[in-house]
């Protein structure tokens, strides 16, 4: 069967116009899809019509072929004007959610902060710099010697019980204290000598809201002709008002270290209550805060300092304590438990 000239036409341009109406109105890209297959398909659409064309005469082929032609293009040129349209409104969508309002401020940078140990740290060795104190580091691992012998402990001495030690296969130890850097001071400078060592220290302590097995020293020594007591308390109540930015009423008990003599525990008058009696100070008005007290004439010989020439004091100052005091932290545990949260507060 042959389809009339103007039948072929006819059935070309209502193809066409179906499809161009199908084109227009689809919603989505499959809707599209599936009017392209239809208009364009292999099997189907326009392409029925070329097979049609074969058995028309010559003329009449080239008149049909150039309709079909154009009408192809009309298509495909709909068809990409649809999926231009299709695009743009994804990109709106996306500018939509995407939305940056460019003006506004940027959050800053997070900063962090200093902890509040290393804090109270720096704000002593730069108190002790201004009054002409070097500032010294000693090893953490420490000999026998440095921490115990040298501070006038000898091996069998009860002192050694006062502070429980960490041991290591080497025959070494992790310092007890920082008084072993009052050594290798005097071994490397000699007198005359005023020099801070702050510090961590290690005992073998169970842990509790007030022990740790690990915490923070400051040790202070000064040696020279003629220090007295009188020159310890004064640089002691410099220390305090510093610390605690006021003066401060400090009292001297007798205290033992085994290498100082006379050794002295310094306590304030408690700052909580002014020294009437109060929770903090267990209602004695005091608090009992560093140890200290003139250098033990054996400490210097060991050292090769002549004690019949020079003398001077020391002091052990608990940094992880008085950090608690300054802060009001009542928990040893937190200021090592790496909690931000906790750490953030000051
Ligand atoms: N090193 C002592 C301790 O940790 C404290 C101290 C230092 C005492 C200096 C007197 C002089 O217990």
């Amino acid at each position: 069967m042959m389809l009339s000239t103007s039948m072929l036409d006819r059935s070309i341009q209502e193809l066409e116009s179906r499809s161009l109406a199908r084109i227009a109105s689809a919603k989505t890209r499959e809707d599209l899809e599936a009017a392209r297959v239809e208009a364009l398909g292999r099997k189907g659409g326009l392409n029925q019509f070329s097979k049609e064309m074969g058995k028309l005469p010559p003329e009449e082929r080239k008149r049909i072929g150039a309709l079909l032609n154009a009408a192809k293009q009309n298509l495909e040129a709909a068809i990409e004007a649809r999926e231009r349209t299709f695009a743009e409104a994804a990109l709106n969508v996306r500018l939509d959610a995407e939305w940056l309002d460019l003006t506004l401020p940027a959050p800053g940078p997070r900063r962090g902060h200093l902890h509040p140990i290393t804090r109270i740290q720096r704000e002593l060795e730069e108190l002790f710099s201004s009054l002409g104190f070097a500032v010294l580091d000693g090893p953490e691992v420490e000999t026998e010697y440095h921490n115990f012998d040298a501070l006038n402990i000898p091996p069998d001495h009860p002192a050694r019980d006062m502070q429980d030690t960490f041991w290591l296969e080497s025959g070494n130890l992790l310092r007890t204290h920082t008084s072993p850097v009052q050594v290798r001071g005097m071994e490397r400078f000699g007198p005359p000598l005023r020099m801070i060592a702050p510090g961590r220290v290690f005992r073998n302590e169970s842990v509790d809201a007030s022990h740790e097995h690990t915490f923070y020293q400051l040790e202070g020594m000064m040696i020279d002709r003629d220090v007295s007591v009188a020159h310890l308390i004064y640089f002691m109540k410099t220390l305090l008002a510093a610390i605690f930015k006021r003066d401060v009423t400090v009292r001297l008990r007798p205290g033992y270290f085994p290498f100082v003599e006379p050794g002295f525990e310094l306590d304030i008058q408690c700052l909580i209550c002014g020294g009437s009696g109060c929770p903090v100070c267990k209602q004695s008005g005091w608090v009992e805060l560093l140890p200290c007290g003139l250098v033990h004439p054996n400490v210097l010989r060991m050292s090769n300092i002549d004690p019949e020439q020079w003398n001077g004091f020391a002091f052990g100052l608990g940094l992880t304590r008085l950090a608690m005091m300054r802060y009001g932290i009542d928990d040893i545990r937190q200021l090592q438990g790496g909690d931000l949260r906790f750490l953030e507060q000051f």
